[in-house]
């Protein structure tokens, strides 16, 4: 339910010529969004060889854009500061429902992700609480980004309060 604001987000968020992550492809709807930005470099990333390659349909040929089959705790393939990382939590649409984002290699993720980021850059993670992985992600996201030093990120979170179990927005914003 916050797509269309993180997507604006992002773009409000993006310095001509940025570098952005997508940190889980899925189907590539995401990512067909960002490459329409003004980026030097999009990244994309997921850990199923089905995800990357419908996402590459839907993209198709652009130097810009650089593949990587694996998981996201690791993001060996970034050697410069990154403007925007952004997760959609969660499992392929369409695909196994087993193969959902996990707690601890997601938490990973986000906090290698920190350190990748350039000042006032972003890292965005949609949280899907409607099943038990999600629901404990999501949870163990929320207190990991709560004990961040305010003195250097800016951490809010966006959620729906008359739904229940309704997807929410994460965001953390590098200050200094
Ligand atoms: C909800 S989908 C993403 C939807 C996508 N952003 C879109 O626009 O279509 C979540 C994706 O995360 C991927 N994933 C799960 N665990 C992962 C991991 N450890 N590293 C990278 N991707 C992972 C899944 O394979 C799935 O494609």
């Amino acid at each position: 339910m916050f797509l269309k604001f993180a997507h604006q987000i992002w773009e409000n968020q993006l310095p001509s010529g940025g570098v952005a992550i997508d940190a889980t492809c899925g189907n590539g709807h995401d990512a067909a969004f960002l490459a329409t930005l003004d980026l030097s470099h999009l990244y994309v990333c997921d850990i199923q060889k089905e995800a990357l390659s419908r996402t590459q349909e839907r993209l198709g040929e652009n130097e810009k854009i650089l593949y990587y089959l694996g998981c996201h705790s690791c993001f060996p393939f970034v050697d410069q500061p990154v403007d925007l990382i952004v997760y959609n939590l969660g499992y392929l649409p369409g695909g196994d429902k087993s193969l959902t984002t996990k707690t601890e290699t997601t938490l990973r993720s986000v906090e290698k992700g920190l350190s990748l980021l350039s000042l006032r850059g972003l890292i965005s993670c949609m949280i899907y609480p409607g099943h038990s992985e999600g629901s404990r992600e999501g949870e163990a996201l929320l207190n990991f980004t709560s004990t961040l030093s305010p003195k250097k990120f800016e951490v809010s979170h966006h959620q729906a309060l008359n739904r229940s179990r309704a997807p929410s927005l994460l965001l953390i914003k590098k200050i200094s």
